[in-house]
């Protein structure tokens, strides 16, 4: 009666093989795409992969999730990568995702790509992460991304990645097979068609489940198939696998036992070990007949597997817990370490100290932060004690904690426990993580209390309590903090930034300046270095010596560890966007800043994206793009409401204040002015923003005189305390324009005299133009016509070379009323280009190759080959020379 089934033969399913052949021939074209196959169990998620794969013309990235691997960091990004690529566990996981795209790119170009992840669900986090990030930096590449999933776990995706799928209507829900398919199925199991009323009955039996359907055509002979009323087999598979189980001999059924614990597949050996059969030949021979397990033989000896998922989960659940204690002590004593080390703590179920302090001792040594985490929860159930068990989760969550892991799942176990350092430590991050500031501060403040408890913790309890500071905007505390975890050894990469802002805010640069070259001076690790050079960079953009802070970000943006590091990456890039803004140096700083904000939008980081979307948004709106500076600003609007951080708001105040300036809109910047002035937490010294000698002007031009003076005075003291003489050069500048309009022109004259006379080579390039640009304005009205003339000129060559359109048509119409005509100018044919091909064209002209820009700007060779054809067609240019010619570095 067994039924002839081919292994690989799919019924149905044209439409499905259809569409994925038809998704691989777009991206076959440059088009690519990431499929969800989702489903229930057993539908044939797989197989329809499978069968796409083969009859597909394409090179083949493929991994198997495995539900015990689950916990795993990078293990399936692991399997993805086939060590072609060295994988850091501790890198973050944009990074690793930017190792997957590199390896992509080496093979899209021999032909398209399949990456392939079955069972999804089970991939750990981490390598989630990564792919969705992956999904997101797709552009031009020649890949499909193809993941199966069971519907009922389709959570477990990141929600990038599922958004990424709905936009691109990419997701196949495998339905049940119909009639037709069943129909095909049986004829070929029994080598001749069934009656309609037959198929019908099998149909509503197995509900149209491939899997239930072939044990169904493999276990009843046609007879019974074909006759009528209800089929002699019970409802549901996994009583079909159990009653198939039943009629095979003992030593098959402890066979497919041990196989269950052990885990699939396994070595036969290993199998027959664990079962405690001698020879496992005829067993395994009966379990392969009923399609039970399959048998592999590789070179490293013959293996078994269960031939699906589904026949595992079912003799496992089937096991009594005696029975399965009883398996994994033998597994214990066949296997040899770690794994052994595992089913001993799986076999039992009553305290066992000796065991908890082998497990304990084992993920000390383990250093995989994952793996020593499972170990640490798996011997927790068998601590002696209460106060043990909490202590093994606890050292459990908090190496999950700290090396990035998630751990939500084990809070609310936690919430219960005693108080400890360690518990008010994971809690909150916990809080931190989901926005519950208040609540994160108090877990952080009592673990802080009981550091004593937890030496090794001091540090990271010291190094959140910084960052809270800092969120909230309680300064004065951010600095203390940071040094504390400073001084605890803390790593984290973000203790010496800290304390480079909580000192700046409070004391001024120069004085951060100063406690980053003492912590530079002890000799610190790699890590607290580069930490403490980016706040030393900070430190020096503040204090205005941007030479200086180009050369220090550049030694940041050079260590291997920037790449691991998403706040490292971010934080350096930013910064120097920020540096080039002040300097001049726009399109740098554009380029930076709106790619580093593309590449926290991929990473699902957008919160980070506060310090590059303001950049952008200044430079923009001064350049007279004002829709797209608009979009910075929305977004940063919305970030700053999203997480209510004191920074995120300022940023975004100021984005708008700049927008609104650049558009001439003077009662709404005074109107924002109003609120940065007013005491509190926006409240702040000049030289983080430069924007009083702005609202001066505003509130001059709307009427406000009186309002004038205390910002003005504020702005007159800090020059003077600063020492920054572009800050003397504003304050010059808003006090000339107080005094023009109060009637004073001897006063104005002599303030704009003064402030021009500050050197102007340590000036920001912007500003200056505006001070020549006031200045010349109020020498024209003051009927001195060649001062005027002189002033106005220098001022339209600054805004002409930094592309500040708005200030170039204010220059134009003052120098029109000079009685001159203003020049004509032709707009570059770059204008031409979107974003993205501005980039790409700019990094090409500095004499990069494809390669050097696509890792610059994390994205694939292909993509920038891409982008670089649509360049050379718009700009009509035939060869990176031509191309450099054409594009403006500056
Ligand atoms: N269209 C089909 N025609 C014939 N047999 C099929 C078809 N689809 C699946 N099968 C068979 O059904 C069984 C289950 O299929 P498969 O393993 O692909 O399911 P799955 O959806 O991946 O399940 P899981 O969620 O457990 O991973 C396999 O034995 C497979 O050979
Ligand atoms: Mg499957």
């Amino acid at each position: 009666v067994a039924a002839v089934l081919g292994d690989h033969t799919l019924f149905g399913r044209r439409d499905e093989l259809a569409r994925l052949a038809a998704v691989l021939e777009e991206a076959r074209r440059g088009t690519p795409s990431v499929v969800l196959v989702s489903g229930p169990p057993g539908i044939g998620k797989t197989s329809l992969v499978r069968a796409w794969l083969e009859a597909a013309d394409a090179r083949v990235l493929r991994a198997d999730a495995d539900e015990a691997e689950a916990e795993l960091g990078y293990g399936v990004l692991g399997q993805l990568l086939r060590g072609a690529a060295e994988l850091d566990p501790g890198a973050d996981p944009f990074a690793a995702g930017a190792v997957l795209l590199s390896e992509i790119d080496r093979l899209q170009a021999s032909g398209p790509v399949a990456v392939v992840v079955d069972d999804a669900q089970w991939a750990d986090e981490r390598s989630l992460l990564a792919l969705a990030f992956v999904a997101r930096r797709l552009r031009a590449d020649r890949v499909v991304l193809a993941l199966t999933c069971r519907t009922e776990h389709l959570d477990a995706l990141p929600p990038a990645l599922r958004r990424v799928v709905e936009a691109q209507g990419s997701r196949i829900e495998l339905a049940p097979l119909d009639q037709d398919a069943v129909a095909a199925m049986a004829a070929a199991a029994h080598g001749r068609p069934l009656g309609t009323s037959s198929v019908r009955r099998l149909v509503e039996h197995a509900a149209g489940n491939p899997l239930h359907l072939r044990a169904l055509l493999t276990q009843l002979p046609v007879e019974a198939l074909e006759a009528s009323g209800r089929l002699p087999v019970p409802e549901t598979y996994a009583t079909l696998v159990l009653e198939r189980l039943t009629t095979c001999s003992q030593a098959a059924r402890d066979l497919a036992e041990a196989l269950a614990v052990v885990g699939s597949p396994a070595p036969v050996a290993e199998v027959a070990a664990v079962a405690d059969v001698g020879d496992p030949l005829d067993g395994v021979e009966q379990l392969v007949a009923r399609e039970l397990v399959t048998r592999e033989d590789a070179v490293t000896g013959a293996r078994l597997a269960f031939a699906h998922e589904l026949v595992g989960s079912t003799v496992e659940a089937a096991l009594t817990p005696a029975r399965r204690a009883r398996l994994h002590e033998r597994a214990a004593d066949v296997l040899a370490g770690t794994a052994a080390l595992r089913h001993r703590l799986a076999a039992r179920t009553q305290p066992d100290p000796a065991l908890v302090a082998a497990a304990e001792k084992a993920a000390a040594d383990d250093d995989s932060p994952d793996r020593a985490a499972r170990l640490l929860l798996a011997a927790a159930p068998l601590a002696t004690a209460e106060v043990e068990r909490q202590a093994l989760v606890l050292d459990a969550a908090t190496r999950l904690v700290l090396a990035g892991s998630p751990i939500d799942h084990l809070a609310g176990d936690i919430a219960q426990f005693a108080p400890s350092a360690a518990r008010d430590y994971v809690l909150g991050r916990v809080a931190l993580g989901t926005g519950r500031l208040a609540e994160a501060e108090q877990h952080f403040a009592a673990a802080w209390e009981r550091r004593s408890e937890h030496p090794e913790l001091a540090g990271p309890v010291a190094d959140m309590l910084a960052i809270l500071a800092e969120h909230q905007g309680r300064f004065d505390a951010v600095a203390a903090w940071a040094r504390r975890a400073l001084e605890a050894g803390s790593e984290s990469m973000s203790s010496a930034t800290m304390l480079c802002f909580g000192t700046a805010v409070v004391d001024g640069p120069a004085q951060a300046a100063e406690a980053l070259g003492t912590v530079l001076a002890e000799t610190p690790t790699a890590k607290v270095r580069l930490d403490a050079q980016l706040g030393l960079a900070i430190a020096e953009i503040y204090s205005n010596r941007l030479e200086q802070a180009e050369q220090t970000l550049a030694g940041v943006l050079a260590s291997p560890h920037v790449r691991g590091s998403l706040l490292m990456y971010v934080n350096g890039r930013s910064y120097l966007a920020e540096r080039h803004f002040r300097a001049g140096r726009w399109a740098d700083a554009l380029d930076l800043a709106e790619t580093t904000a593309s590449m926290l939008a991929d990473t699902g980081e957008d919160w980070l994206a506060v310090l590059p979307r303001g950049i952008a948004a200044y430079i923009l709106a001064a350049q007279g793009l004002d829709a797209r500076a608009r979009e910075h600003a929305t977004a940063t609007t919305a970030i700053a409401e999203a997480v209510g951080l004191t920074p995120a708001r300022l940023m975004a105040e100021h984005a708008w204040l700049r927008i609104a300036d650049a558009a001439g809109d003077a009662e709404r910047v005074a109107e924002i002015g109003d609120r940065l002035a007013a005491p509190g937490p926006l409240h702040f010294d000049e030289w983080v923003h430069h924007w009083r000698a702005r609202y001066i002007e505003a509130l001059v031009a709307t009427g406000r005189l009186g309002d004038t003076t205390t910002p003005l005075d504020e702005l007159e003291r800090e020059a003077v305390s600063s020492g920054d003489v572009s800050i003397a050069a504003d304050a010059g500048r808003a006090r000339a324009v107080v005094a023009a309009a109060r009637g004073d022109d001897a006063a104005a004259q002599q303030a704009f005299a003064h402030a021009l006379d500050l050197d102007e080579h340590a000036s920001r390039p912007f500003e200056r133009a505006r001070l020549e640009l006031a200045a010349g304005a109020h020498a024209r009205r003051t009927r001195r016509r060649r001062e005027a003339e002189a002033l106005l000129t220098r001022a339209l060559e600054r805004f002409v070379a930094l592309g500040a359109h708005p200030w170039i048509a204010r220059c134009d119409r003052e120098i029109e009323a000079c009685g001159l005509r203003p020049v004509k100018r032709s707009q570059s044919r770059a204008a031409d280009l979107t974003p993205q091909e501005r980039t790409v064209a700019r990094l090409v002209a500095t004499g990069m190759t494809n390669r050097e820009v696509a890792r610059e700007l994390v994205l694939s060779e292909k993509t920038i080959e891409f982008h670089l054809g649509r360049v050379y067609r718009k700009l009509g240019v035939r060869s990176r020379t031509e191309l450099a010619a054409h594009v403006d570095l500056s």
